[in-house]
């Protein structure tokens, strides 16, 4: 959603921001802004639409020319996407702001505003009410003011603000919206995600609920919600510029598709010992798995994908009942949790509004909270009782591929040791399968280089198509709901993923002469019963492209196109049978000329409800 950067330092400050914010691109967002002190008074440029639109206005108009300001990249919520309802919003000459989140009570405040008689309201956005409401208490004291209007505000929010009579310096505030604050040599930084200045310094400090910072020459200072200072821990980021970018692929998502297998590598390796999975440096014991009864998996797109994996191969080796749940369903309704229950958080970014929610409903029920997240010092990771990073460095394309992938492979982990220590499985069964999770990352190398260029083709014949469906049976329908929603997200194609023996039961009447059908064939137990659902669609006129292991049986008058993918446990099939639907779902996109790492009205961190 929106992003927020900051800068203080001896660099061009438009530029530095400008930069920055072309690194939160894979946010979402519909317009673009910054402010800037120049020569002590703050000047502000903002566009609708993309930052080169911004950039080119700023050539033509004119760049603000200074050493510290603030930027902005917008995600509608409050007014439509236009120049007016672009951040950063001001409260006449003295203050001026950007802000990701959501005010919920902004009517209320803005009443109370026009009631006093202050401020003339512009835009129908929620943020420039509280430009307005720092302004109105504004006695020159900038902590105090922003602590007065932190009172008064309910909602999910980050701020940068510039006060202008304080000239060269940014404040931050943040409550649940990320923010984090760089420092570098003479300089800071303030920005929604590390990424965006990681060009910069690697360095960092991560706001907390209710903190303010100030950046001021060159330095990052803070104080807490009573306004007295206080030293906060410096990190370091984990990854380097190169990780942030392209590293010569076209795009971010085919990029981060071949990074799975050291995705998966990194993610596995240091909680594998002596061939047996060992979970405790997160917090799991075997112990504490034993007690578990039952297991609610929560999450939101893709993550609860990964956890819809994570149900069938649990139940089916641990012996432990599973309920996979939509993070904005499960908060509201009611659900029975209680001691002896484990709810798993499932999150990439760590900030999802949901599924941060979830936490707070289970606390208090006696269940415990296990969070499975990428972003360090996320939200969500640092909430939760206890919490397993997945180590897939940054993930810069909205369509998750490789963060999904080690969402799965924890997943496996997880249900290795939990079947172990439940004794449903014995400790040989348990190195087997540890072991062959462990060569997913050589066959998931593999299989991207065998079938890369067979998706690239069979992706020339979905580009016409209006609506398809994606089939399977067990895991294979687990992974078909991702598959579908991989596809429709970037290639603006309606499909829907169905239980393939459901399909009789009303969906078969959808198919028409050329619809495609992408059946996901993997689990050779029930392969007789998935090939039939094939050979019905196909009677029916469909045009039915099949995902198989290289040895599977299938008639060739049942498949119009045959991907083959190599053939390991098929348990861990889905380590290998996602990457087709990843590559299947970037080509069309590609072939259909879409903006494959930014697809339209979509958002990488969904940090609003
Ligand atoms: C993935 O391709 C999607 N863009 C989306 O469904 C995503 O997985 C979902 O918003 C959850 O995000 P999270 O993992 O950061 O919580």
């Amino acid at each position: 959603m929106c992003g927020i950067v900051g800068y203080v330092g001896p660099r061009d400050c438009s530029d530095v921001l400008v930069s920055a914010l072309t690194k939160l691109e894979y946010r979402g967002y519909d317009s673009a802004g910054i402010a800037v002190f120049e020569n002590g008074k703050i000047e502000v440029a903002k566009s609708k639409g993309r930052l080169t639109d911004l950039v080119n206005k700023m050539e033509t108009q004119g760049k603000p020319q200074g050493h510290a300001g603030i930027g902005h990249t917008r995600w509608a919520t409050h007014g439509e996407p236009s120049d007016i309802n672009s951040h950063p919003h001001s409260s006449g000459r003295r203050v001026s702001i950007v802000h990701n989140g959501i005010i919920e009570n902004y009517k209320d405040i803005k009443k109370f505003l026009i009631e006093n008689e202050h401020g003339e309201f512009l835009s129908d956005t929620d943020t420039e009410v509280v430009a307005h409401l720092l302004d109105y208490y504004y006695d020159g004291n900038p902590i105090k003011c922003i602590r007065k209007v932190l009172h008064e505000i309910r909602g999910s929010f980050a701020l940068g603000i510039l006060f202008a009579d304080r000239p060269e310096t940014v404040y931050a505030v943040r409550c649940e919206s990320p923010l984090i604050v760089g420092q570098g040599k003479g300089e800071a930084f303030i920005a929604s995600d590390v990424p965006a200045i990681i060009k910069y310094t690697k360095d960092y400090f991560l706001l907390e609920y209710g903190e303010i910072a100030v950046l001021k020459n060159g330095l990052a200072s803070f104080c807490d919600l009573h306004g007295r200072m206080i030293e906060k821990e410096l990190k370091t980021a984990d990854f380097d510029e190169d990780s942030a970018e392209k590293g010569g692929y076209p795009h971010f998502m085919i990029k981060e598709i071949h990074e799975q297998p050291t995705a998966v590598k990194t993610t596995i390796t240091p909680r594998i010992e002596c061939g047996m999975p060992n979970l405790s440096e997160c917090g799991i014991t075997p112990e504490e798995l034993k007690k578990f009864n039952n297991i609610f998996i929560v999450a939101c797109g893709t993550a609860m994908h990964a956890g819809m994996v994570g149900k069938y191969v649990i139940e089916k080796l641990a012996r432990v009942s599973v309920t996979v749940d939509i993070a904005s369903e499960f908060r509201y309704r009611d659900p029975l949790i209680g001691e002896n229950d484990l709810v798993i958080i499932i999150s990439q970014s760590g900030e999802t509004a949901d599924s941060k929610a979830v936490l707070n409903l289970v606390k208090g029920t006696g269940a415990k909270t296990l969070a499975i997240v990428n972003v360090k010092g996320s939200s969500i990771a640092r909430e939760a009782d206890m919490v397993i990073y997945t180590h897939a460095g940054p993930e810069i394309a909205v369509a998750s591929t490789k963060a999904y992938m080690v969402q799965l492979s924890v997943m496996y982990l997880l249900a290795f040791q939990m079947a172990f220590a439940k004794g449903r499985i014995d400790e040989e069964e348990c190195q087997r399968l540890t072991l062959e999770l462990v060569r997913t990352p050589e066959v998931i190398e593999q299989t991207i280089n065998r079938i890369e260029n067979v998706c690239r083709y069979v992706s020339t014949k979905l580009i016409t198509a209006d609506s398809l469906l994606y089939i399977g049976r067990g895991l294979d329908y687990a992974l078909s709901m991702e598959g579908s929603l991989k596809l429709k997200e970037i290639s603006y194609i309606h499909s829907e993923s169905y239980a393939a023996g459901e399909l009789k039961h009303g969906t078969i009447s959808l198919i028409t002469d050329g619809m495609p059908v992408i059946a996901v064939a993997t689990q050779n137990s029930i392969l007789e019963k998935t090939i039939s659902n094939i050979k019905e669609v196909k009677a029916r006129g469909a045009m039915t492209i099949v995902i198989c292991d290289i040895q599977a049986d299938i008639d060739k008058e049942a498949a119009d196109y045959i991907i083959r993918i190599p053939k390991i446990n098929e348990t861990l099939m889905p380590m290998v049978a996602t990457v087709p639907m990843q590559l299947l779902a970037y080509y069309t996109s590609v072939n259909k000329g879409n903006d494959v790492d930014k697809p339209r009205n979509l958002a990488k961190s969904v940090t609003v409800e």
